[in-house]
C-alpha cells in the first residue's frame, strides 16, 4: 500500500482496486465524495454534519469509522436497486472478518447486534453513473454519551470483538468486501445476492412498515429480484413496496 500526504493536509492511499483519501474533519464523508471519481473512497475521523437517512442527523464522533466510497451504477438500472442490498452484505462481510458475530440486516441495510445498531448505510447520487456509499459503523466512538436518545439502542464493534482493527485497516476491510460484492452484483446480477441478503435478515419476521406517516404490518418475507420489499398481509397476499418509500421496518416479535 502507498501513503502520501498532499497539499491539503489529507492522507492518500492504495486499497487494491481504491484510492483512500483520510482527512481528520469533514463536514460528510458523503459530501466530500460527491466530487470524487469510481473507486475512490473519503474516510474521516470526525464528522462536524454526519447525515443519517431521511435527513437525521447521523453521531459521528472520534472513534467511529466513516467512510463513504464512490461505485459505478447506471441510474434505475436493476443493479441500482439491489446496491443497497449490496453494500449491506459488504458491510457484514468485512465485519465478519474482523470477528463479530450475529449480525443481522434490518430492511434495507441497517447492520444489527440483536436489537442494537451497529451500523448505517445512506446512498447517494450526485454524478451520473456514479453512487456514493456511506458507511458509518461504530468502533470505539461513544454515540450514546453524544445523543442520550441513543441510549441502549446502539452496539459498537470494540464491545463485540477481542482485536479491535485500526480505523484504516477496517476501511480497507469494507472497501474490498465493497468491490467483491459489487463487481459480483455487476457482472451476474442479483441471484446470488438474494440468498445472502434473506439468510441475513432471518426471514420471516413480523414487522410494522413506516412509510413516511401510514403504517402497514404483515410478514416480511425478503426481497424480489427488482430490490423491493415483499410483505405478506393477514389475508396471505404479498404487497411489493420500493425501498425509497419505507421511512422504517419495526421488527414485531
Ligand atoms: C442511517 O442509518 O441513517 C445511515 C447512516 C450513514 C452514516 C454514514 S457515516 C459516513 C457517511 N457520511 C455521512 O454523512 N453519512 C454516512
Amino acid at each position: 500500500m502507498l501513503g502520501c500526504v498532499n497539499e491539503v493536509g489529507c492522507e492518500v492511499r492504495r486499497a487494491q482496486e481504491w484510492t483512500l483519501i483520510e482527512n481528520s474533519e469533514v463536514t460528510s464523508t458523503n459530501l466530500v465524495a460527491a466530487k470524487l471519481p469510481v473507486w475512490h473512497a473519503v474516510r474521516a475521523d470526525t464528522q462536524t454534519a454526519g447525515r443519517g437517512r431521511f435527513q437525521r442527523a447521523w453521531v459521528s464522533d472520534a472513534g467511529g469509522l466513516w467512510l463513504s466510497a464512490v461505485v459505478p451504477v447506471e441510474t434505475n438500472s436493476p443493479a441500482w436497486r439491489m446496491l443497497p442490498l449490496a453494500a449491506g452484505v459488504a458491510v457484514c462481510d468485512a465485519l465478519r472478518a474482523n470477528g463479530a458475530k450475529q449480525l443481522r440486516l434490518r430492511w434495507p441495510n441497517d447492520i444489527l447486534v440483536g436489537d442494537r445498531k451497529l451500523a448505517g448505510l445512506l446512498i447517494d447520487q450526485f454524478q451520473p453513473g456514479l453512487a456514493v456509499v456511506g458507511v458509518g459503523i461504530n468502533v470505539c466512538n461513544q454515540p450514546e454519551a453524544r445523543d442520550g436518545r441513543l441510549k441502549g439502542h446502539v452496539a459498537r464493534l470494540a464491545d463485540l470483538v477481542s482485536a479491535v482493527p485500526s480505523l484504516h485497516e477496517l476501511a480497507r476491510h469494507v472497501l474490498v468486501a465493497l468491490h467483491a460484492v459489487w463487481q459480483e452484483v455487476r457482472n451476474a446480477g442479483g441471484e446470488t445476492l438474494l440468498p445472502r441478503v434473506n439468510a441475513l435478515w432471518h426471514l420471516p419476521r413480523a414487522v410494522r412498515l413506516d412509510l413516511d406517516g401510514a403504517q402497514v404490518t404483515g410478514a416480511f418475507a425478503g426481497v424480489d429480484a427488482c430490490g423491493r420489499l415483499q410483505l405478506q398481509r393477514p389475508d396471505g397476499k404479498i404487497k411489493f413496496y420500493e425501498p425509497q418509500d419505507v421511512r422504517l421496518l419495526r421488527d414485531l416479535d
